[in-house]
């Protein structure tokens, strides 16, 4: 497993579409690997593949949970419902923080590492995470849909 650089705003990949995966082969299971790592590296709680520089539609999620690291492929959101308005950051975006409105639960279905189809129901701070990093996969980034004027820099902690 290794760490992957991260790309930060200003990279034009992270506004490009991602590509569905076809094959989990072994490569997929590489970067899957160490997605998790970069993730927990910066202390993340999602990752998608475009924001270490590939164009597949992979992401990670860890809620430092129970559940530990989720891994969701080609994943597509069926339905949302409600909405919350929450506070939210990305790995591409160090020290940025912004308020935004996303739905409070969604219907998702993707494929995990071992190829399996899930469809299943997401409430809260995973569906947050499951849209934030869905919108990666369409070359979204969340500074682009926040509620205006909420954008904070947040000075990171000496180390
Ligand atoms: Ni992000």
């Amino acid at each position: 497993m290794a760490i992957r650089n991260l790309r930060l705003e200003g990279d034009e990949i992270l506004y490009k579409k991602s590509r569905e995966v076809e094959e989990i082969d072994d490569r997929i299971q590489v970067l899957i690997d160490d997605m998790i790592e970069t993730m927990h590296k910066y202390n993340g709680v999602g990752l998608a593949a475009v924001q270490v520089g590939i164009l597949k539609r992979v992401i990670v999620i860890d809620l430092y949970d129970d559940n530990g690291p989720i891994v969701l492929i080609n994943p597509k959101i069926l339905k949302e419902k409600g909405e919350q308005e929450v506070e939210e950051g990305c790995l591409s975006f160090p020290n940025r923080f912004a308020k935004i409105i996303r739905p409070e639960e969604v219907t998702v279905e993707y494929l995990d590492r071992k190829g399996k189809k899930i469809k299943t129901k997401a409430k809260d701070l995973l569906a947050q995470a499951i849209c934030h990093e869905v919108d990666h996969l369409e070359g979204e980034v969340f500074v682009d849909k926040i509620i205006p004027g909420t954008l904070e820099y947040v000075e990171p902690e000496e180390k």
